[in-house]
């Protein structure tokens, strides 16, 4: 997609490529209850970037405001340096362009932890309608994606099954072949291992490894810290709905810097 040059869109200059995501003084409230405090994050292309801390910290909110899927109050989200355009303030904020939405959400493919793959499709057609119905693109050049990113995923034997007759971990990575058969810019994770017994979570983690490698941006909210570890770039600490520490894996989880991390760490061990 071509970045559209607006007044809020910034030059990042030649040094600092334009990052897939940016969100810069992020405010996020429920009602009375200010869940993102001003956060600030950027996700450059190639980039695995993963948000951990605990329960209630904000980790979901953030990657659901990141997606457009919810509104926030104060801030700025960028997506490959395109401002998203604003119409009111404070609590009654809302997109401007309903047409930008729809193209920075299908430019950004989620996984979620329930799968919420559709129980009456078989796992090729749940893989191909989304491609077919909101991108529009041909049957039969989808179909072949499909097939193809399926067997990536290991469950290309899965085609005519439906998710029923699936394990868990085979669901979920039928819901990652999903992901990628929007041919997205970068792909949202929410505890995309969280359902699953410990060996099913492998499967998993290991498809997510594969793509870590071969420079898919994500965006990572993951209770697996050794996961994070593995495959991130860099990792963000939330706690409270701020950014308590953030920083190559090596160094947050090598050498936490805050007694809030350490705690964290520690709890999660
Ligand atoms: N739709 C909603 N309406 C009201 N409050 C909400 C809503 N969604 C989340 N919250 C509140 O916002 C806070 C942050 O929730 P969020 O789901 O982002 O946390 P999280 O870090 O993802 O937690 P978990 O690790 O349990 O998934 C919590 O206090 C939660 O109760
Ligand atoms: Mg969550």
């Amino acid at each position: 997609m071509r970045a559209v040059v607006t007044a809020q869109t910034r030059d990042p200059g030649p040094s600092r490529p334009v990052p897939v995501i940016e969100i810069r003084n992020l405010h996020k409230s429920y009602g009375s209850l200010e869940v993102l405090k001003g956060v600030d994050m950027v996700a450059p292309k190639g980039h695995v970037v993963s948000l951990i801390g605990s329960s209630g910290s904000g980790k979901s909110t953030l990657l659901r405001c990141a997606n457009l899927l919810e509104d926030s109050q104060d801030g700025e989200i960028l997506f490959e340096g395109e401002a998203v355009r604003w119409k009111g303030t404070g609590l009654a904020r809302h997109p401007a362009d309903k047409a930008q939405v729809i193209r920075i959400r299908t430019n950004l493919s989620m996984v979620f932890q329930q799968f919420n793959l559709w129980s009456h499709m078989t796992i090729l057609q749940n893989v191909m309608e989304a491609p077919v119905t909101v991108l529009g693109r041909p049957r039969a050049e989808v179909e072949e994606a499909a097939r193809r990113y399926l067997a990536k995923v290991g469950i290309g034997d899965k085609c005519d099954a439906y998710p029923a007759q699936l394990s868990g971990g085979q669901q979920q990575r039928a819901a990652i072949a999903r992901a990628l058969c929007m041919e997205p810019r970068a792909l949202l994770f929410d505890e995309p291992t969280s359902a699953l017994d410990p060996e099913l979570e492998q499967e998993v983690v290991r498809v997510i490894k594969a793509l870590a490698e071969e420079g898919r941006t994500m965006l990572l909210v993951t209770h697996d810290m050794r996961m994070a570890s593995d495959v991130s770039d860099h990792v963000i600490f939330l706690h409270q709905g701020r950014i308590e520490e953030e920083g190559p894996p090596d160094r947050l989880f090598g050498a936490p810097q805050t007694d809030r991390l350490r705690q964290f760490l520690s709890a999660t061990a």
